[in-house]
């Protein structure tokens, strides 16, 4: 029989053998933008589940949505001289210097699921989805499901200069562009979250009638839908029937709203951004195999036609 002391020291070796073969970056630094969505709760999950399977040290900062916090935590990273460095910008613009002193320090950075205005010679890739394609994707599906029909449209925007504010705005008004039945009457930001959601949704809402020159909502993101179907409950309509609703992530509850015929249409944004990030770091730190500029991840459109219950009971404990 092994000895107790035998029996350890294999298990050490395996353990090391495991941790040095399945990680070639040893510690990284994630910059986080705070948990303002569900679907940002399953990103962050995800996250430090692929870094604890691929034994990597993950040193989180959430910043609660503040850049000046983000710059910070880069900042900090680049001082304890991490391997690497994801961040997820919370706005598109002010990079510049902070992503140039990782470049000089040598450290690769991945963007995940927002880009930043900056040039692209100052990180190594962006893992994401088409943030304007989504605003389409979600556009299109209105447009033919009121084939023709007059519709007043209002919308819940993400956080203000943040790359999914600008582009799935973009990407909706290209889709409605032409289709002179639907008009766009109000745009306001609901900061991604539920609570904003609900209470712009309670402003348009009074504006309009108390809802009845309404026909529809685009939300950038279903939590705000979620806060806005609240409200349209509370204001006495129907919403998926009285005002259609259509956002865009796909978060397990948005598949509950779909199922009570409460939303209608939703688009699938991946939360596992850091898995196709960390194998893009390993072939770097390998060999130096430089992966392209933008890691692009799948944008599929859910409608209620698509058994919304049993999708929620799928995604319900995936870390949303
Ligand atoms: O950047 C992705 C967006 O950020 C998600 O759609 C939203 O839920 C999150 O807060």
């Amino acid at each position: 029989m092994l000895s107790r002391k035998a029996i350890l020291g294999a298990s050490l070796l395996a353990s090391v053998t495991l941790m040095s073969s399945s990680a070639i970056a040893q510690t990284i630094g994630f910059s986080q933008i705070g948990s303002e969505s569900g679907w940002r709760a399953a990103e962050t999950t995800l996250t430090k589940q692929q870094a604890e399977e691929r034994g990597i040290d993950l040193k989180f900062a959430d910043a609660q949505q503040k850049q000046e916090n983000q710059i910070k935590a880069m900042r900090s990273f680049i001082a304890q001289g991490v391997d690497a460095i994801l961040i997820a910008p919370v706005v598109a613009t002010g990079w510049d210097s902070v992503l140039q002193e990782a470049k000089e320090a040598e450290i690769p950075v991945v963007l995940l699921d927002r880009m930043v205005d900056s040039s692209d010679d100052l990180y190594l890739t962006a893992v994401g989805s088409d943030l304007v394609h989504e605003g389409n994707v979600a556009g299109q599906w209105l447009v033919d499901e009121l084939d023709g029909k007059d519709c007043n449209v209002v919308e819940l925007q993400g956080t203000t200069g943040s790359s999914p504010a600008i582009d799935r705005k973009n990407g909706f008004e290209q889709a409605i562009n032409g289709h002179d039945n639907i008009k766009l009457i109000r745009s306001q930001t609901g900061d991604f979250t539920r609570t904003k959601g609900k209470e712009v949704m309670e402003s348009f809402l009074k504006a309009e009638d108390g809802g009845k020159n309404i026909c529809a909502l685009y939300a950038h993101n279903d939590d705000m839908a979620v806060g806005a179907i609240q409200a349209i409950k509370e204001a006495g309509l129907k919403p998926g029937s009285d005002i259609l609703v259509v956002s865009i992530d796909a978060v397990p509850d948005i598949f509950q709203a779909m199922a009570a015929g409460e939303a209608n249409a939703t688009v699938e944004l991946t939360p596992n951004m850091a898995g196709p990030a960390f194998d893009a770091l390993d072939a770097y730190m390998k060999d130096g195999t430089k992966p392209p500029k933008f890691i692009q991840t799948e944008s599929k459109l859910y409608t209620q036609k698509d058994d919304p219950q049993k999708v929620y009971e799928e995604k319900k404990d995936l870390g949303y």
